[in-house]
C-alpha cells in the first residue's frame, strides 16, 4: 500500500434487491473486492469491507408489481437471499446491511438536510408527465408511447426497443402510463438539483490530472463525461418508495436512489463500528486523510462513483474521496447478455445448490476470465476445462503428489531438507520471486494476472516433482528424496497462502491437510513453513473433476430459458390485406395422403413426398426436413395447394404443389391436417 495510507475502506456496489445476484455481479464486483479485502487482511492491514443491498429505486417496485407482492416483501426476500448467497460463497464482508435500515434513513436524510440548509442545491420547477387518474408522476421507464423514429407502438420513455433509438419521454407520440395505459399530461413539479456544473473544474483536476493511474476504462468514461460538460442533476423524485425528502413542502417526494445508495456505504460503516467498537469511530474510515477509500463497481456505475458521489462528499465537506475506483466491464453468458428481467443468468444461489462444495471453482473461473479490460464471455465448457485442466490437473495434482509421497515414504511426517543442488536452488529462487509479483499485481487491481502467478507456483511445483523423479531416486539415493519432498511440502504450504485471497475454501482444506492453523501473507516465499518431524493428517483430494453431465445440465437450463423468452417475446404477424372471395376461390387446397416420404440427397432442408391426391400420385417437395423424420409423415393426411404452378429445384426435382404448414414462434414448421381422416382429394373451402 502506498505509504501515505494507514487503513483501507473497501466498498462494493450495493446490488439492487430486485433479484438474486448472478455471475456477472460476482465477476464484476464481488469476487475482485473480496480478493482485495482478503489480501489486505492477510497482510495484517486495517481494512473494512462494506456491502449491503440497494433497496430503493424503481427496479424493486417494478419487481413487486410483476410478482404481485409489496415492495417491502420484494426487498425482504432478495436481501435475505443475496446476503445468504454471499456468505455461502465466502464473500467476506465485514457488514452486509441494507438501505431500508433505520440508520441509513437517518444518515441519508441528514446528509441531504445539511446540503439543503447550506444552500448547496438548486431548486427547479419543471413539467413532468403525470397520470391524473392514479395521481402519479412517472419515470422514463414507466412511460410508453409511439416511437417518433420507427413508429413502433410500444417504445419506452428512455429507449425504443424496436429500433434502438435513445429517447426522452417528451419525444414519444401519445405517451401513456406503461402499467395502466392511462394517457398522460404535463404537470409542474419541484425538485432539488446538485449543480454539478460548478464542480467541473476541481473534478477535472482531481480525476484527469491526479488520477491518471485509474483503469483506462474508468478514466476514459470520466473524461468523456467531463469533456461533454457537467449539468445539474436532480437528486429527488416524485415516488412513494424511498427516503422522504426531509424538508417542508416536499410531501410525496423521495431522495433519488442514486443519491441515497452510495451514502449506504457510510451508513453501513457506521452500523459496523457500532457492532465492533474495536474498529473505532466510523468517521476514521470516512474522514481521515490517512484512510484509503476504494470502490469496486461495474462499468454502469462509473459516473455515479467518480463524479456524482465525490461531488456530494465534497459538498458535504470533511469526507475523503476515493483513491481508486476499480471497475470491470461486463461478463456475458454463452455469448448473450446476462439479464435479470429475462431470467438469463447463472444465479449464485442456484449454483451453490446445484454444484455444492464448488465455490472455489466458480471463484477461480470468474477471476481467470474476469472482464478487467473488456467484456468477456462465461461458458460452461470453459468452466469445465479450467476446473479440470487447471485446478485439478495443476494445483490439485501437485498438492496430491506431494502429500501422497509424504505418506508413502514417511508415513506423513515432514522429512528434513538435505543439501540443495542447482535444480533445487533454481526452483526455490523462482518461487520466492512470486510474492513480490503477486503484491504488485494485487495492489494494482490486476487480479486475473495475480491469480495466474499463484497458479504458476503450482506449475513450478509440478515441474519440480516431475523432473526430480523421487519415485526413481528412492531406489538409489533415499537421502535425496528427503530434500525433494521437503521442498515440495514447503511449496504446498506456500500455495495455501498465495491462494487464500482467491480460493479461500480450498486454501482452508489445504491448510487442514498441512495442519497449519496459522498463516500470514508475509510468510510467502519461506521454506520453513512446515517444521521437520511434523505429522501431517491423511490427505484427500483438493479438487475433483467436473463431469460432462453437470455441464450438460447447466447448458440445457440456459437453452430452455432462451426458448421460453423467445416464445414470450414472439409477436403474431398482423393480418394481411383483405381479399375478395373470388381470390380465395382461385386457391385449390386439397387433402392428400402421404404414400412415401424421403430425404433429398445433398439438400438438407428438403423432404420429397409422394402424395395420393385422389386422382393420381404427385410429387411435392417441402422444406421441412429440419423438423420431421420422414417416417413420422408416412401414411398421414396433409393439406396441400393443388393448383400451384410446378416448381423446379436446382437438381432437376419438380414439385407439383405445396404442403401447408404453420410456422411456430421458434421458426419450426408444423404440418397441417384435418381433424379426422377424409377421402384423399377432398377440397378445402
Ligand atoms: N444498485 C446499483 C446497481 O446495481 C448499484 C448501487 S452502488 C451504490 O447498479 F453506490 F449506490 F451503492
Ligand atoms: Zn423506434
Amino acid at each position: 500500500m502506498t505509504k501515505k495510507f494507514k487503513r483501507t475502506t473497501v466498498t462494493s456496489a450495493l446490488p439492487y434487491a430486485n433479484g438474486p445476484v448472478h455471475i456477472g455481479h460476482l465477476a464484476g464486483v464481488y469476487v475482485p473486492a473480496d480478493i482485495y479485502a482478503r489480501y489486505l487482511r492477510l497482510k495484517g492491514e486495517d481494512v473494512v469491507f462494506i456491502g449491503g443491498s440497494d433497496e430503493h429505486g424503481v427496479p424493486v417496485t417494478i419487481r413487486a408489481r410483476k410478482e404481485g407482492i409489496t415492495t417491502q416483501q420484494v426487498v425482504d426476500r432478495y436481501h435475505k437471499l443475496i446476503k445468504e448467497s454471499f456468505e455461502r460463497f465466502g464473500i467476506s464482508f465485514d457488514i452486509y446491511s441494507r438501505t431500508t435500515s433505520k440508520t441509513h434513513h437517518q444518515v441519508a436524510s441528514d446528509f441531504f438536510k445539511k446540503l439543503y440548509d447550506e444552500g448547496k442545491f438548486v431548486e427547479k420547477v419543471t413539467e413532468q408527465f403525470y397520470d391524473e387518474q392514479t395521481g402519479h408522476f412517472l419515470t422514463d421507464r414507466n412511460i410508453k408511447g409511439e416511437c417518433p423514429r420507427c413508429h413502433a407502438p410500444e417504445a419506452y420513455g428512455d429507449q425504443c426497443e424496436k429500433c434502438g433509438a435513445t429517447l426522452s419521454p417528451e419525444e414519444l407520440i401519445n405517451p401513456y402510463n406503461a402499467e395502466t395505459g392511462n394517457p398522460l399530461v404535463k404537470k409542474a413539479t419541484k425538485h432539488w438539483y446538485l449543480p454539478l456544473d460548478k464542480d467541473q473544474e476541481w473534478l477535472e483536476k482531481w480525476i484527469l490530472e491526479e488520477h491518471k493511474e485509474w483503469r483506462p476504462n474508468v478514466y476514459g468514461q470520466c473524461k468523456s463525461w467531463l469533456d461533454g460538460g457537467l449539468h445539474p442533476r436532480a437528486v429527488t423524485r416524485d415516488l412513494e418508495w424511498g427516503i422522504p425528502v426531509p424538508i417542508e413542502g416536499a410531501e410525496g417526494k423521495v431522495l433519488y436512489v442514486w443519491f441515497d445508495a452510495p451514502i449506504g456505504y457510510i451508513s453501513n460503516t457506521k452500523e459496523l463500528c457500532e457492532q465492533r467498537p474495536e474498529l473505532g469511530s466510523w468517521e476514521t474510515w470516512w474522514k481521515d486523510p490517512e484512510t484509503r477509500l476504494v470502490h469496486f463497481i461495474g462499468k454502469d456505475n462509473i459516473v455515479f462513483h467518480c463524479i456524482v458521489f465525490p461531488a456530494m462528499l465534497k459538498a458535504h465537506g470533511d469526507y475523503i474521496l476515493p483513491d481508486n475506483v476499480p471497475s470491470n466491464e461486463f461478463l456475458n453468458l454463452e455469448g448473450n447478455k446476462i439479464s435479470t428481467s429475462k431470467n438469463y443468468a447463472v444465479w449464485l444461489n442456484e449454483y451453490l445448490d446445484e454444484l455444492p462444495g464448488r465455490e472455489d471453482e466458480l471463484r477461480y473461473v470468474l477471476t481467470a476470465n474476469a472482464p478487467e479490460t473488456k467484456d468477456n464471455d462465461f461458458t460452461w465448457a470453459d468452466f469445465q476445462a479450467r476446473c479440470n485442466n487447471e485446478l485439478v490437473a495443476v494445483y490439485g495434482n501437485f498438492v496430491n503428489r506431494a502429500l501422497q509421497l509424504t505418506q508413502k515414504y514417511y508415513e506423513g511426517v515432514v522429512p528434513a531438507c538435505g543439501e540443495l543442488n542447482d535444480f533445487d536452488r533454481e526452483t526455490l529462487s523462482e518461487f520466492q520471486g512470486v510474492k513480490e509479483k503477486l503484491e504488485n499485481l494485487l495492489e494494482n487491481f490486476k487480479f486475473r494476472d495475480a491469480q495466474k502467478e499463484a497458479m504458476n507456483l503450482a506449475r513450478i511445483g509440478n515441474k519440480y516433482i516431475a523432473d526430480s523423479e523421487p519415485w526413481k531416486v528412492i531406489k538409489t539415493d533415499p537421502e535425496r528424496v528427503n530434500t525433494i519432498i521437503n521442498i515440495s511440502l514447503q511449496l504446498t504450504a506456500n500455495l495455501a497462502i498465495a491462494f487464500e485471497p482467491f480460493l479461500p475454501f480450498s486454501s482452508k482444506r489445504l491448510r487442514d491437510m498441512l495442519a497449519m492453523p496459522k498463516f500470514q501473507w508475509d510468510w510467502l516465499g519461506r521454506t520453513d513453513l512446515l517444521p521437520v518431524g511434523k505429522q501431517l493428517p491423511k490427505p484427500s483430494l483438493l479438487f475433483s473433476k467436473i463431469e460432462d453431465d453437470v455441464i450438460a445440465f447447466q447448458q440445457k437450463k440456459l437453452a430452455d430459458t432462451i426458448k421460453a423468452n423467445m416464445e414470450a417475446d414472439y409477436k403474431v404477424e398482423p393480418i394481411a390485406e383483405t381479399i375478395a372471395f373470388d381470390d380465395f376461390q382461385k386457391l385449390d387446397i386439397r387433402v392428400g395422403t402421404v404414400l412415401e416420404c424421403e430425404r433429398v440427397p445433398k439438400m438438407k432442408k428438403l423432404l420429397k413426398f409422394l402424395i395420393d391426391d385422389g386422382l393420381q400420385k404427385r410429387t411435392i417437395v417441402s422444406g421441412i426436413a429440419e423438423w420431421y423424420e420422414p417416417e413420422q409423415l408416412k401414411g398421414q393426411q396433409v393439406l396441400f395447394v393443388a393448383n400451384l404452378a410446378p416448381r423446379e429445384f436446382k437438381n432437376g426435382l419438380v414439385s407439383e404443389g405445396m404442403i401447408l404448414s404453420a410456422t411456430n414462434w421458434d421458426g419450426s414448421a408444423v404440418v397441417t391436417s384435418t381433424l379426422s381422416n377424409v377421402k384423399p382429394g377432398s377440397r378445402i373451402s
